[in-house]
């Protein structure tokens, strides 16, 4: 893979040289180590204006053959994807390429049989089993379109998904196992599916043995139409900006919105980072912890070790069940040797004590990767001391659902590295910080927004089904940039740390929620008026979730009061947007003309009491000194 690695910190800066002075040749060199069935007539054209950008122009190709039948001569007999299940008693499963390749060609079948054609929209709601990376590569395969919803959303949640790109059909199992806890899968989708019109067809894995209603002439189970394909399935040849597949995210306005990525440049992308930023070896076994549902787990626990032809690790289970040592001795036990993870994961194990970790010997580990949110300086030297054992590179990855891939990292073990810092941008990658007004800030030692001044192959190309959005979401605050909306500093050498977000979303574990979404969520509870939301520091989680609830009456019983809302944030959302902290009032700081001053109720959140601005432009000032008062600790 000649043009595609970057070995040293020499070639670093070649390679970053070459990527802004001609980006198309530099994009077109590594394109061309990829398997395509018809070359591209043109790499670029684009401008961020409507905006419309367009890689590898008139390519033909399909990620499936890239991940799969490529590999087939060289690694048929590779392990592919080792499973590890929730219970660490219950066995462990290999699947080799030749397995996978036969395993996705079968269910390319399956969906072709029940209907699916290139273009259609397919839903994907599924635990973390080896079928979900079969069901995302079929779609793909067959040029469908996957929409992976991850399986912690509620039944509400996958029903917007669902009907915002009107699926056809859904793809799910009858349960999961998250650590002693089962829960129904297919049950979520029944419940969903009574809003739903679109869908005529959905396919059940049978993972727990469970007997889930099955609607007769709707549902058939994985296993049945498995047995009624053959294995030979042609790779749709996809035009390079085809799409490839849509994943929700939340924003700070509204529902959550369908991100567009494509078949070309994503694949590119994926397999350029993947190599490059982890340092990838022949016979590596890599592991990233995320759920698939995440863009994470699509781009680096799915497509790029696929594509670069290594081992991925798939964890059905949590970092604390049986104990908090699970993690480390699923490293010990597949002699993994690059692991990913998030900040959220390393500071509840950090809380768990260093006696798990310190029993295991991780001896087998090279590299370490951080993805999600930014990692503060405690988590990254215990991360760097204890499971690194200060031998192994960490590579802080930024990057985010829009981007694809990873945007700003350094090479592990290869570019300059710094605690809590993302470091330098990859090739190909143009960060600039701008100011309020806009200009970009050209000196360094410096902190402002994070835009993006130049295409990448894996951009975002439109939200699902509404292309204003796209624009005016990302491309429209700054002209001529693509805005990320966090705010981040950029050091003494040019290396970028990533704040956070600076508009109305919340990372909590590496998720983000909107406050408006959470907001609506808390608003559907019945004896709710009103409600603003905003997010504090939290240990573990990075930001928690502070609710402000205006109730009808004083509740008499405020535990049952906050029950009624868990319940309702988890029918709408599901249980992992459940507030931390909910405090009733009888007021929000609120300007004459109606806004709320949640400058104020961060800092009240945050317990930044001293210095909460001027509130003499309130409606009422006095709601503040009682917000103040009653604020929950
Ligand atoms: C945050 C996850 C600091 C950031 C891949 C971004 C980070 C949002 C980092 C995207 C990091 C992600 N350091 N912050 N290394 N990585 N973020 O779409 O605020 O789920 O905008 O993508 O997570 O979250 P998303």
């Amino acid at each position: 893979m000649s043009a595609i690695s970057i070995n040293t910190p020499e070639e670093y800066q070649k390679a970053y040289k070459k990527s802004i002075e001609q980006p198309e040749q530099f994009w077109e060199e590594i394109a061309s180590e990829l398997l395509w069935q018809k070359r591209w007539d043109k790499v670029l054209e684009w401008n961020f204006a409507e905006p419309s950008v367009k890689w590898f122009i008139g390519g033909r190709m399909n990620i499936t053959e890239n991940c799969l039948d490529r590999h087939l001569s060289q690694r048929g007999n590779q392990t592919a994807i080792i499973w590890e299940p929730n219970d660490p008693r219950d066995k462990a499963r290999k699947i080799t390429y030749s397995e996978l390749y036969s395993q996705v060609c079968h269910f390319s079948n399956v969906l072709l049989r029940n209907g699916v054609r290139k273009g259609d929209r397919v839903c994907i709601y599924m635990p973390m089993i080896p079928e979900l990376t079969i069901a995302v590569l079929a779609c793909a395969r067959i040029g469908a379109i996957h929409s992976v919803v991850f399986a912690g959303f509620s039944a509400q949640s996958v029903a917007d998904r669902i009907n915002d790109s009107q699926c056809s059909l859904v793809i799910t199992a009858d349960g999961l196992r998250r650590g002693a806890r089962q829960s129904g899968v297919k049950t979520v989708v029944d419940e969903a599916l009574k809003q739903c019109q679109s869908v005529h067809r959905v396919i059940v894995f049978n993972h727990l043995g469970w007997e889930p209603n099955m609607v007769s002439g709707r549902d058939v189970w994985w296993h049945t139409e498995m047995q009624q394909v053959d294995g030979d399935c042609k790779a749709e040849a996809m035009d390079a900006e085809d799409m490839l597949f849509i994943l929700y995210t939340s924003g700070s306005t509204g529902k959550p919105k369908g991100v567009v990525h494509t078949c070309g440049g994503y694949t590119v992308y994926m397999e350029y980072t993947f190599r490059n930023v982890f340092q990838l070896r022949e016979k590596d076994v890599f592991w990233c912890t995320a759920d698939v549902g995440w863009v994470t787990g699509h781009s680096y626990l799915v497509y790029g070790p696929l594509l670069a032809g290594t081992t991925t690790v798939m964890f059905e289970g949590i970092p604390t069940w049986p104990d908090a040592g699970r993690f480390w001795q699923v490293i010990d036990k597949h002699q993994v040797n690059i692991f990913y993870t998030a900040p959220t994961a390393i500071r509840s194990l950090m809380a768990a004590g260093v006696d798990h970790v310190l029993s295991a010997s991780l001896s087998s580990l090279r590299v370490l990767g951080s993805v999600g949110e930014p990692i503060n300086e405690e988590a990254w030297h215990w991360y760097n001391l204890h499971v690194g054992k200060e031998r192994c590179p960490i590579v802080d990855t930024w990057w985010q659902t829009e981007t694809g891939g990873i945007m700003i990292s350094s090479l592990a073990g290869v570019t300059a590295s710094k605690p809590s810092h993302a470091g330098n941008p990859l090739p190909g990658i143009q960060p600039v910080l701008l100011n309020n007004q806009g200009e970009v800030i050209e000196e360094n030692g410096v902190e402002g927004y994070l835009a993006i001044r130049f295409p990448w192959p894996s951009m975002i190309r439109t939200t699902y089904g509404d292309h204003e959005r796209c624009r005016v979401n990302y491309f429209d605050t700054y002209k001529g940039y693509y805005f990320t909306g966090d705010g981040a500093k950029r050091d003494e050498h040019g290396l970028y740390r990533i704040i956070g977000r600076v508009d109305d979303v919340i990372n909590v574990s590496g998720h983000r929620f909107g406050t408006a979404e959470i907001e609506n969520a808390i608003n559907q509870s019945k004896h709710v008026v009103e409600s603003a939301v905003v997010g504090y520091p939290h240990d573990i989680k990075g930001q928690g979730i502070y609710a402000f609830v205006i109730c009808e009456v004083t509740p008499d019983n405020p535990e049952l009061l906050r029950e009624e809302i868990y319940e309702s944030v988890s029918r709408e959302i599901g249980r992992i947007a459940k507030p931390d902290k909910i405090q009733f009032v009888s007021g929000l700081p609120k300007t004459r003309s109606g806004k709320i001053m949640r400058r104020i109720l961060r800092k009240v959140a945050e317990g930044e009491l001293s210095n909460l601005g001027d509130t003499s432009t309130l409606l009422d000032p006095l709601v503040v000194d009682q917000i103040v008062a009653e604020r929950i600790l």
